[in-house]
């Protein structure tokens, strides 16, 4: 999932948007976006949506986000959308592994009741919602074999926290983020799932959605949020990996195969050893994934 573009649930236009978008997945939301007098509507726009979605030959991976564990709408939002077979559920202000836990746990019972697969819904944790969340970032390894990718968040963090910005005057984020940022790729990477950058909210801003992207994809995350399909095709763009990068995989593995009792070799005047393996092996999976291999 390179591109992850948020549709607001209560909210068909934009849904037939969004399908048309390119976007990897879509992640059709109940949470922040959609006000609490349309939360049953929107409900209801979801389940429909996911249903049309499923009947596509070529379509999007289909998320959705639910409202947070102790918001007392979860059961609501489960018990409507899940017997449509969404490909997963975002789990918004998750505070660690036991919150993936026990989403799991209320997902097994819809999945039984309705017939499906054991273990067929996947989950993706915004996973630094609050201070407090921070200090279990590294329980979501092992946590549940549904966890497909994890994001971070910094909006719902610095109203936590109680700050006037998360941004400095030149767009960068403000240290407390970039600690949440860091604690994300490490714990998405720890439990060996995908590190998806956050949004980018100011959405006619090219050049600034670019250079984070470029950022994230330096860093390795291997996706990012969207909030409007303008920003899919770039982010798309940035999260493919070049055919330079692809041939550079290709020639690592390759000195490898040819010299297999080497634990270092040297390849175009540069040192590669055992991490660049696993580097030039996740490099040629994202490549499988994005169809350009
Ligand atoms: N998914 C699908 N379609 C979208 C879209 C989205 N996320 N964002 C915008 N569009 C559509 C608009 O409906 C509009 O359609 P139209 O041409 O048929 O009228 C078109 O794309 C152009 O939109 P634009 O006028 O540039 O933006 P806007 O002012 O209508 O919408 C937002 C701006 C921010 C309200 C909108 O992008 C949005 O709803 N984003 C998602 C918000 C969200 O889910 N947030 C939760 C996670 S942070
Ligand atoms: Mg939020």
């Amino acid at each position: 999932m390179r591109s992850l573009l948020f549709v607001p649930g209560d909210s068909e236009k934009k849904f037939a948007k969004a399908l048309a978008s390119r976007a990897d997945a879509l992640i059709l939301d109940l949470e922040d976006s959609v006000a609490a007098s349309a939360k049953e509507g929107a409900r209801k726009i979801v389940r429909a949506a996911i249903e049309e979605a499923r009947r596509k030959k070529s379509r999007p991976l289909i998320y959705v986000r639910v409202n947070p564990l102790e918001s007392g709408l979860l059961e609501a939002d489960l018990d409507t959308v899940i017997p449509a077979r969404p490909h997963g559920v975002m789990l918004p202000k998750s505070r660690g592994g036991s919150d993936v836990m026990q989403l799991s746990t209320k997902l097994a019972v819809r999945e039984a009741e309705c017939d499906l697969p054991d273990g067929e819904v996947s989950i993706l944790p915004i996973a630094t919602e609050s201070a407090s969340a921070l200090f279990n970032m590294g329980s979501y390894a092992g946590a549940s074999r549904r966890l497909s990718a994890l994001t971070w968040g910094a909006e719902d963090l610095s109203a936590d926290v109680g700050a006037s910005t998360n941004r400095l005057d030149d767009g960068a984020y403000t240290d407390p983020y970039r600690l949440a940022r860091a604690l994300a790729l490490f714990a998405a990477t720890s439990a060996e799932i995908a590190p998806i950058d956050t949004v980018f909210v100011n959405f006619r801003d090219k050049a600034g959605l670019e250079a984070e992207c470029a950022a994230a994809r330096r860093d390795g995350f291997t996706g990012k949020l969207a909030i409007h399909p303008d920003q899919v095709a770039i982010i798309n763009a940035a999260f493919t990996p070049s055919p330079e990068a692809i041939a550079r995989a290709r020639a690592i593995l390759d000195a490898f195969v040819a010299n297999p009792d080497a634990g270092v070799l040297g390849l175009n005047g540069e040192m590669i050893d055992r991490p660049h393996i696993r580097r030039a092996e996740r490099l040629l999976e994202a490549a499988k994934a994005a169809g350009v291999d």
